[in-house]
């Protein structure tokens, strides 16, 4: 069985992760980049952002972590932290969040396991002095510089300076004798080109024979492979023939050969800070083997979760966002669908009571989820929620040209009344959405159930769909269907939006 959990990191792994039960971690969490990714919904006549998530570290928003930072147990790291509130207090909240977290995965993970810590060089210095405190310095294996692009980045990002367009992958092993499958590449086209001789064994490159024993000398003489010095007292050479070479080279600790995803690219969902999957296969396959346990506990769009699928492991992913956990539910069930191995969502409601549970906590953490559950953009979030009427939007593909939109309106108070209807019809009308669905927890009143059945069908085809339909959370969790068209596009036509080098913001 396969987990995502929704919640804050550390209290999952605290209250639900195995001391030495995960063989390899990956995690790209924040990078302290101080600022708001946000995603963006932008069709002719609908234009959304709402927040993906927040990268800004204070005090106050890390209150939690900062209450545990008195009761850690590593002395070193401690004394750590503690000089950095006072020699770098701007990051000093940032590294205690992330310390802390750091610490709960190094105790899941298995004495062979391994640990990768994707961030950038705002803190990726910082960062390292606390996973040696944790990991120890003898456990740090390398750090990867992953070359974003073969671009120069954003006019931001070289604006009097060299352009910014890496990424920092700090590498440790909990002991020595970790999992390791040492990843090759295919020859570049650089490296291919220097094979430029040919004779009729095939393509050779020359090669300097620097220190040899006559045997060699001889054998290469006898096979017709060695190549006289142009110069006097110059060196001799030999044929070197690509065929004798198995067409791959190691991989070093520069990655360039990987790009970030592109506005076009296939993959792409529309998640600001995507990762490219290609990434996360090299991680995956040089630091466990299959059947071994995958765990990302910043895990975003899910990145990570759908290449370990892919790749046979086993995997759990975390994250604080319902957004993101949604998006990871239909990103697995499109790509895999019926040879997706189980997998059970925790931290969501699963049943009315836990519903009404999650609404009285935080309303807008609820409305996020239903909106979700049916693969919508959910256009809420927090206080600057959108328009009144509307709460998501979702496309479907009704031929290659065609789309529909509809309108989510979600109500989770205990009392709905004909206005909530009225208010949903307008923003139907103004933002030009075909659909529109009602979720509520109350029942509906009788007026309501009139004006909906009064809307009538939108016909597409040999399909007639209600313009307007409700559903109450009772039915939900009953499994009862709402009437809309199979295919939906919703997160499909994600497009870059800026930003060039830097982790970027896309528009769906
Ligand atoms: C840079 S993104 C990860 C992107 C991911 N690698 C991908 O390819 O989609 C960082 C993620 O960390 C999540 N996050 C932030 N704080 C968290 C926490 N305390 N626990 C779990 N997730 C958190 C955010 O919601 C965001 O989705």
């Amino acid at each position: 069985m396969n987990y995502l959990y929704l919640g804050d990191c550390l209290n999952v792994l605290q209250d639900y992760v195995k001391d030495e039960s995960v063989d390899l971690v990956y995690i790209d969490p924040p990078f302290n980049s101080k600022r708001n990714y946000n995603v963006f919904f932008h069709d002719k006549e609908i234009q959304v952002q709402r927040l993906a998530f927040e990268d800004t570290w204070s005090l106050k928003n890390v209150n939690d972590s900062m209450q545990q930072l008195d009761t850690l147990q590593n002395e070193h790291l401690y004394h750590l932290l503690r000089a950095y509130q006072d020699i770098a207090p701007q990051v000093f909240p940032y590294l205690v969040m992330m310390t802390l977290r750091i610490l709960e995965l190094h105790r899941v993970l298995k004495p062979t396991g391994s640990f990768y810590l994707h961030c950038d060089p705002t803190a990726s210095h910082y960062l390292k002095t606390g996973c040696d405190a944790v990991f120890g310095v003898r456990n740090f294996r390398n750090e990867i510089t992953w070359k974003r692009t073969p671009f120069n980045g954003s006019s931001k990002s070289r604006a009097k300076q060299l352009p910014r367009n890496h990424d920092v992958i700090l590498f440790y092993s909990k002991r020595e004798d970790n999992i390791w499958n040492p990843p090759s590449t295919s020859y570049s086209e650089e490296y291919l080109k220097r094979f430029k001789w040919h004779d009729e064994r095939g393509y050779y490159r020359k090669t300097l024979l620097k220190t040899y024993s006559q045997e060699t000398f001889e054998r290469l003489k006898e096979a017709g492979r060695l190549i006289e010095p142009t110069k006097k007292g110059a060196r001799y050479s030999y044929k070197q023939y690509l065929e004798d070479s198995k067409g791959i080279t190691l991989v070093d600790d520069i990655w360039s050969d990987i790009n970030m995803i592109n506005p076009v690219a296939k993959e792409r969902l529309g998640y600001p800070t995507q990762k490219p999957k290609t990434l996360l296969e090299r991680i995956i396959q040089a630091s466990s083997n299959e059947g071994d346990l995958v765990l990302d506990a910043f895990c975003g769009c899910g990145t990570t979760v759908d290449v370990a699928e892919g790749l046979r492991r086993r995997w759990l992913g975390i994250d604080i966002s319902p957004f993101a956990i949604s998006l990871i539910k239909h990103r697995l069930q499109g790509t895999y669908q019926g040879d997706l191995a189980r997998f059970e969502i925790r931290g969501i409601p699963t049943d009315e009571n836990s519903a009404v549970k999650l609404w009285e906590q935080n309303a807008f953490a609820f409305q996020d989820w239903w909106i979700m559950e049916f693969g919508a953009f959910s256009t809420m979030f927090g206080k600057k929620g959108a328009d009144k009427g509307i709460d998501g939007i979702a496309v479907y593909a009704i031929s290659k040209a065609d789309k529909l939109n509809a309108a989510f309106q979600v109500k989770g108070g205990q009392k709905v009344q004909s206005k909530d209807i009225d208010a949903l019809l307008g923003a139907m009308v103004k933002h030009k959405c075909e659909l529109g669905v009602f979720l509520t927890r109350a029942e509906p009143t009788r007026p309501m159930l009139e004006t909906i059945a009064k809307q009538g069908y939108h016909k597409v085809g040999n399909h007639h769909y209600p313009k307007l339909q409700i559903l109450t959370l009772q039915e939900f969790f009953a499994g009862q269907q709402l009437k809309l068209p199979k295919e939906n596009v919703t997160f499909k036509s994600a497009e870059v939006i800026g930003k060039g080098g830097e982790q970027a913001e896309l528009k769906v």
